[in-house]
């Protein structure tokens, strides 16, 4: 009994029990894994840009419990071309050298494993709240009243029960954001990938965005790969942070390990603390 006790790990900093890692678990397929990644945009031509160099890292699989990482680093770096990767998108995808794998598998494509929201409203502005996170499931083969009634449940979710018929331009940003949250998770994703989804938003929506997403994630069982120019929110949110520096990934552990570190993220921390301390 006391042995069993002792092998459960304490709830986290959001009150999740989670349970003891076991061998079994780790065995299982990372949910991202980067094996030497290099993008060269324009490869073989006087224009080739090396975006990012030889990045490698991995985000284990522990059942019932996703990651929740942030991607920080000063503009131009890499963070967008590492999380386009992970989506599959052109012309970030396919890497130049090494492998970029989801599930155990390579990315060939865009697909239902992976949500995403950007900065951007990516909404449909002709169709409402409830047909835009409709959307997905209809084109995944779900009959009109399933399709209807799951999106409901994710419209609830993300607050906006009120609002399922209103169109995207009678919304606020930060609730056309829950939309699109609400429509990346409608398709069950494993993975939630979010390019500075916040960064539009006044600093009080902001505040808001990211305790509704916290409460999201500790209800569904999702990694979450969020890239933010925000150190308050990178520390906010996640546990772990990459640290990306001309497109090197540099740093990669918890905010505290790292600002215990003499690296790049201090110098990140110490420019962001001076530059919003007034
Ligand atoms: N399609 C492209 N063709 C050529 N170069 C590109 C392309 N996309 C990105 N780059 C370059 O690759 C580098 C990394 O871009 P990326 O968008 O990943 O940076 P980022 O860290 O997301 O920057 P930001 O914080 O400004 O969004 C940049 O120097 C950018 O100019
Ligand atoms: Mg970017």
């Amino acid at each position: 009994m006391f042995f069993e006790d002792n092998e459960r790990t304490p709830p986290d900093r959001y009150g999740r029990d989670i349970p003891p890692r076991t061998a079994k678990d780790l065995k299982q397929s990372p949910v991202v894994e980067f094996k030497n990644v290099t993008k060269t945009f324009n490869a073989g031509t006087r224009n080739a840009f090396t975006a990012i160099k030889d990045v490698n890292f991995a985000v284990e699989d522990i059942p019932d419990q996703g990651e929740f990482i942030t991607i920080v680093g000063p503009s131009g770096c890499g963070k967008s071309t590492v999380l386009r990767l992970i989506a599959g998108l052109d012309p970030h995808h396919p890497p130049t050298e090494g492998s970029v794998k989801v599930m155990g598998k390579n990315v060939e494509a865009p697909g239902a494993d992976r949500g995403m929201v950007f900065q951007g409203y990516t909404l449909f502005p002709w169709l409402s709240v409830k047909r835009n996170v409709m959307f997905g499931l209809r084109m995944t083969g779900h009959s009109e009243a399933t399709a209807e009634s799951e999106a409901m449940q994710w419209i609830e979710l993300v607050g906006l029960s009120d609002s399922a018929e209103a169109y995207p331009h009678q919304l606020s940003g930060g609730m056309k954001q829950r939309v699109a949250i609400a429509r990346a998770l409608a398709n069950q994703p494993k993975i939630l990938l979010m390019d500075e989804p916040f960064g539009a938003l006044d600093a009080q929506t902001r505040a808001q965005m990211q305790s509704y997403l916290l409460q999201i994630w500790r209800q569904v069982d999702i990694t979450i790969v969020f890239i933010t120019h925000d150190l308050d929110e990178a520390i906010y949110l996640a546990d772990r942070v990459l640290v990306l520096d001309h497109g090197r990934l540099v740093q990669d552990g918890h905010h505290d390990e790292l600002l215990a570190e003499d690296g790049p993220y201090r110098m990140l921390y110490d420019a962001w603390v001076s530059a919003t301390t007034v």
